[in-house]
């Protein structure tokens, strides 16, 4: 590069000193307006082009006289300016530092930059206070090696992608300015000039801190948010129980939660088996024990949408006599109801081994009544199914309705019946399903046999048979056989008037008007059971455990 700058020189500069015996005046203004090119200035170009076709103007043709004159104008002032050696022979340098007027004077010389002489490798214009973009004519300098532009004011965006066309620039200072920071995302470019290039230059002071930054936008924050959004997905479809209550969905129990619960559903948690459902005890996170019964049966579609309707409403209801529902899970691979957890006998159980008291039993059918009723006002589309079998009784001896079913012709006769059935079996111990054969009309039929004459008969001998007991149990048989009674001989008592002989009957104060269960509100616990009755299916019973309460099941 060297030997070849030195040859093109001279034919840069002959022409200065062909024309005008290099007579410049001081001013390169004035020299600007009063000099013109001599008449054989386009011979003169056009063999220097022929001996040297690199020159920067031999490509403009046809050539702009005017221009390349005052190109060579401004060089020749240029060079002695920055103090080369020899401007005749040489001009590797434009060396403006410090010179605050001159320097935006000559940086508006587009015509000089445009035909920048290729023996410049060095431009320092540091120190010079410059207002205004990046002086883009350099790059028409595309040789330089040297390029300093510290210590000056320039503002905007330091073009980087031009920077790619000064292939041998080996220098570069830019520190002290006040770039902006936006768009400068060149990487090979802070690779080329280091941090010591930019100081407090606007643009990034220290390419590893750039780097980071970039890593942290580009990288770092959305793989953050991307992690976030996936852990709480995760969680939301997975674990929600792992959630702040307040995100959680009410009553939605995932697969995973139920796994936790029951330890993998495993054999030491199953408590009820039959051919369509399992039934766990399980224990929540929070420590709740629940019941979970899980149905191993296939839905079609629009059964599944059922299934869950079902559930919504069950788990709406909310009664102290009904047992209560938390939730359901409803996945193609598992569906399940969860409800609260109740060591607690059945009634069907209860009135077999202890031969209960009467006020006792007065208490189960008041309270079971309540339910049935709230059903009735709130619910008329569920039914309960009344066995003594799935009346569960909790430790304050107050009766739960564990078995649910779903009833769309509200038949009120029907219900009438079944709690007829109900008290009719409360007072006599006796089982229709087992003493009877199942036999509905047979067990009727005994009771009319005996009654009233043989009352002695019908009565649990177990209670003491006082004499206030007795007339109390009389009215509630007779209550019995008129709402047994279908055979249209008489009109079935209404739920007031069952309401009104039973309150009679019973030293417990029907509660006046809101059944409805205040959850929790003593803080104590209220256990039910709950199952919604869709398969008819019998289950059996788990088989007793240590303790000697019984686990119950009742689909
Ligand atoms: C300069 O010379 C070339 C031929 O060498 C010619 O084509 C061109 O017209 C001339 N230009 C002027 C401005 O005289
Ligand atoms: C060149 O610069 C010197 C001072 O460095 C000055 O005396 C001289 O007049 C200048 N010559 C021209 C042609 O501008
Ligand atoms: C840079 O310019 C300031 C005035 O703008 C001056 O005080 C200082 O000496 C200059 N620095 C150099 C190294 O020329
Ligand atoms: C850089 O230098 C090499 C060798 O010195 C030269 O061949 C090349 O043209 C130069 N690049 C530019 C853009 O001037
Ligand atoms: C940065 O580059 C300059 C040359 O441009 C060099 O002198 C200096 O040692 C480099 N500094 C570091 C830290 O790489
Ligand atoms: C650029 O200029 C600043 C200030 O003059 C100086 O501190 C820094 O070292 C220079 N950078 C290089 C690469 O020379």
């Amino acid at each position: 590069m060297g030997s070849i700058s030195a040859t093109l020189l001279p034919f840069f500069f002959t022409v200065l000193m062909n024309s005008f015996s290099l007579i410049i005046s001081p001013s390169v203004i004035e020299d600007l307006n009063n000099l013109k090119p001599p008449p054989d200035f386009n011979v003169t170009i056009t063999n220097n082009c022929i001996n040297n076709p690199l020159l920067r103007y031999c490509n403009s043709t046809p050539f702009d006289l005017q221009e390349i004159f005052k190109s060579t104008i401004v060089a020749s002032h240029l060079c002695n300016i920055s103090k080369n050696p020899n401007c005749v022979e040489s001009f590797p340098k434009i060396n403006l530092h410090h010179k605050p007027k001159l320097a935006p004077l000559y940086l508006s010389f587009t015509f000089f930059w445009k035909y920048c002489p290729l023996t410049i490798t060095s431009i320092d214009l540091s120190n010079n206070s410059l207002k205004g973009n990046f002086p883009s004519d350099i790059f028409y300098c595309s040789q330089i090696h040297h390029l300093d532009l510290s210590h000056n004011r320039l503002v905007g965006d330091v073009p980087i992608e031009n920077f790619s066309s000064l292939t041998n620039l080996t220098f570069l200072n830019l520190s002290y300015n006040h770039f902006s920071e936006t768009g400068n995302l060149g990487l090979e470019f802070f690779k080329r000039f280091n941090s010591t290039c930019f100081i407090h230059s606007g643009i990034f002071p220290n390419h590893i801190e750039f780097r980071f930054k970039v890593l942290l936008l580009l990288v770092v924050i959305p793989v953050f948010v991307l992690v976030v959004v996936f852990c709480l997905g995760w969680l939301c479809s997975s674990r929600p129980d792992f959630l702040p209550r307040c995100l959680r969905r009410r009553y939605k129990f995932t697969p995973s939660v139920l796994k936790a619960a029951t330890n993998n559903f495993s054999k030491k948690k199953l408590v009820g088996k039959s051919n369509s459902v399992n039934v766990f005890c399980g224990i929540l996170r929070d420590r709740t024990e629940v019941r979970i019964e899980v149905y191993n049966d296939s839905l079609l579609v629009e059964d599944r949408v059922k299934f869950v309707e079902g559930c919504e409403i069950l788990a709406q209801l909310s009664h102290k006599n009904l047992v209560r529902v938390l939730g359901w899970c409803d996945n193609r691979r598992l569906r399940a109801i969860i409800s609260e957890w109740i060591d607690g006998e059945d009634v069907e159980t209860w009135l077999g081994n202890c031969g209960p008291s009467w006020k006792r039993r007065m208490k189960v059918m008041v309270g079971i009544l309540h339910g049935i009723i709230y059903l009735h006002e709130e619910w008329p589309q569920v039914d309960c199914d009344l066995k003594t079998k799935n009346i569960l009784l909790n430790e304050n001896g107050e009766p739960l309705i564990s078995k649910f079913k779903f009833n769309y012709d509200d038949n009120v006769s029907k219900k009438v019946h079944k709690f007829g059935m109900f008290i009719l079996e409360m007072v006599s111990n006796m089982r229709p399903m087992k003493d009877f054969d199942g036999a509905e009309a047979g067990f009727l039929h005994w009771i009319r046999l005996h009654y009233p004459d043989n009352l002695q008969k019908l009565i649990d001998e177990r209670m003491k048979k006082k004499e206030l007991v007795i007339d109390q149990a009389k009215e509630v048989i007779e209550l019995g056989l008129l709402c047994t009674d279908l055979s249209g001989a008489h009109e079935q008592p209404s739920w007031d008037q069952i309401s009104y002989v039973l309150s009679k009957n019973s030293c417990i104060v029907l509660a006046s008007s809101d059944h409805r269960r205040h959850h929790h509100v003593d803080g104590r616990r209220k256990p039910k059971l709950i199952q919604i009755d869709e398969t008819h299916d019998e289950i059996e019973m788990a088989p007793h455990t240590s303790t000697d309460h019984r686990r119950y099941l009742t689909v």
